[in-house]
């Protein structure tokens, strides 16, 4: 009967070592993937690198290296080993192939971003202690399979708006590195605001001195009110380079937006000279849109922007420098008279360009002021890009447009042969709610933006056949003006970040709501293992303490009685 009992228990034992290959849940999902039966043990084994690797690209598989060195508590050696990462220059930048067999593992690609990607395939195919920067005891096998991969699109981007609240470099290194997780290769950086100023200009000391600083913040929705907190922050130079260069590591290129001419207020405040009445302004306490922007017909604003743009472009290499261009007058107060209604400098300004006198002529403004900032950016061999107000002036070639007011300007610019990033608000504005039950949810702009909907987005959706290659990618933005913690910032952001992944990354037919909602497990166990926030809105577990949602007739009942405004 021991004997019996013996045997029986070890036969248990066994059973529960033997590792069952889990349903296979890497987000983005792989384009194309091929499971077989078995494992492979990766802790302990050695590591070969391609000698014609070079040396950001090694740098990524070294940190995977580190990762797993870490949580399996095995050295890793370095030289022929079982895991080998290979060159092969047929494949295109962010481009790779895994094989994995009972011999090891095979990773080729040609340039960085395929490297960075291919091991955070493999990552995301280990236990989700592999993200926890701690030794665990975890069953470190590699399912067997072979994965051909790249992405569908080349702009896969995330927006962080760190004017209405600040983010410390370590936060926003952190959300750079969740976007690496879920392969993202562009961080539109929303840098400046009527609420605050956060890049150091030289040139201009009281950007920092001034506008980065403001003497309180609303509280909640009354616009009147302010708590008296003096809040703000800014990054030196240093700092931005820092974060440039760990993003360009990562195989991220970060974006900087100088928003212009319109949510300039902060900016104004430490330079009154600069807006059409002379101030004077204080930077902002409160959120929506400020009648207050910068003059058009003032030179001294077009030296300002310039200097401070040469300054941008020598801290940020990317192609596109965002010039913003969205809410210079208030679309929903159709009666309001804006300072360039009335200020003489606008008004001789356009006399001289001879617009038409009347209520269109602030529009054909903007675009004269957008005109000029365009020539200043492409005489430095760099494009711009700014929201989808821009897309009715004399747009240049390689200038595109991000779409936010809906899908409708991506379509126009498209058609129009100019290149759009789709980031439709209807989609893509995470600072939206996302559950039904408002009331349990952290306070929020408005709107409503659960993760099913952001899933089911189609970029290419009313695009003209033939126009489609204009569609350069997919953003998602997330500005801050309700959100000011990590936990909330994250909350906003999470799952619905791995929502926009696919969108961005997988061809149309690889993606499934039900295989993606099922993969979200462990992506909320290697979330917690990274120690970041995320909503569980989607396992009916709502708000940031996570209250069971309502049953079905409850919410019905509550939404009935709701009144929901924005
Ligand atoms: C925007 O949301 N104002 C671009
Ligand atoms: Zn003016």
């Amino acid at each position: 009967m021991k004997r019996l009992a013996l045997i029986l228990t070890g036969l248990a034992i066994l059973a529960a070592c033997q590792h069952k290959p889990e349903a296979f849940s890497v987000i983005p999902m792989p384009n194309d993937v091929t499971l077989s039966e078995g494992t492979y043990a990766v802790a302990g084994k050695a590591f070969f690198l391609d000698p014609r690797m070079d040396n950001a690209s090694s740098a990524a598989v070294w940190r995977f290296k580190k990762a797993l060195e870490t949580a399996t508590g095995r050295e890793s050696p370095l030289g022929k080993g079982e895991l080998q990462f290979l060159v092969n220059p047929d494949l295109a930048a962010e481009q790779y192939t895994i094989s994995v067999s009972a011999d090891g593992v095979v990773v080729e690609a040609s340039a960085l971003n395929g490297f960075v990607y291919a091991c955070e395939t493999l990552k995301q195919m280990l236990p989700a202690a592999i993200y926890g920067g701690k030794k665990a005891k975890a069953d470190w096998v590699l399912p067997c399979v072979r994965i051909a991969d790249q992405p569908r699109f080349a702009y896969r981007g995330m927006h962080l708006d760190c004017s209405r609240h600040f983010w410390s470099v370590e936060e926003t290194k952190r959300y750079i590195d969740i976007m690496t997780t879920y392969k993202l290769n562009r961080l539109h950086w929303h840098l400046t605001d009527d609420q605050g100023w956060r890049i150091e200009i030289k040139s201009y000391p009281r950007l920092t001195e001034v506008a980065a600083w403001r003497d309180g913040t609303c509280i909640g929705k009354d616009m009147e009110s302010s708590d008296g907190i003096r809040y703000g922050g800014f990054y030196t130079q240093e700092q931005l380079r820092e974060v440039v260069a760990y993003a360009a590591e990562r195989g991220i290129t970060v974006i900087p937006e100088v928003d212009l001419p319109g949510h300039m207020v902060a900016a104004l405040a430490a330079y009154p000279e600069l807006g059409c009445t002379g101030g004077p302004y204080k930077v902002w306490e409160r959120w929506g849109i400020a009648k207050d922007i910068l003059c058009a017909g003032n030179e001294a604003v077009f030296t300002f922007i310039e200097e401070v743009l040469a300054e941008v472009m020598d801290i940020f290499p990317s192609q596109y420098i965002h010039i913003g261009g969205d809410e210079c007058f208030d679309p929903f107060d159709k009666e309001a008279v804006f300072p360039w209604d009335t200020c003489p400098k606008c008004a001789a300004r356009m006399r001289r360009l001879g617009l038409p006198k009347g209520p269109e002529a602030k529009h054909q403004l903007q675009h004269y002021v957008t005109a000029r900032v365009q020539q200043f950016v492409n005489s430095k061999g760099r494009n711009i890009i700014g929201w989808d107000e821009i897309l009715d002036g004399d747009l240049a070639e390689g200038s595109a447009i991000m779409s936010w007011r809906g899908t409708e300007g991506g379509i126009k610019a498209a058609a129009k042969g100019f290149d759009a990033v789709m980031t439709p608000y209807n989609y893509a504005y995470f600072d939206y709610y996302q559950g039904s039950e408002r009331d349990k949810e952290p306070l929020a702009i408005g709107g409503n933006l659960p993760l099913e909907t952001v899933y089911s987005y189609e970029p290419l959706d009313g695009i003209a056949p033939g126009a489609e290659q204009h569609i350069r990618g997919v953003q998602a933005n997330l500005w801050t003006e309700y959100i000011a913690t990590p936990e909330h910032l994250y909350y906003m952001l999470l799952p619905r970040m791995c929502a926009l992944s696919e969108i961005q990354w997988c061809k149309r037919d690889r993606k499934d709501y039900t295989r993606f909602d099922a993969s979200l497990d462990h992506t909320f166990a290697i979330l917690d293992q990274m120690g970041v926030n995320y909503s569980l809105d989607c396992r009916g577990l709502v708000g940031l303490d996570r209250k069971p949602a309502r049953n079905a007739a409850e919410l019905e009942e509550y939404l009935a009685k709701k009144d929901w405004e924005w």
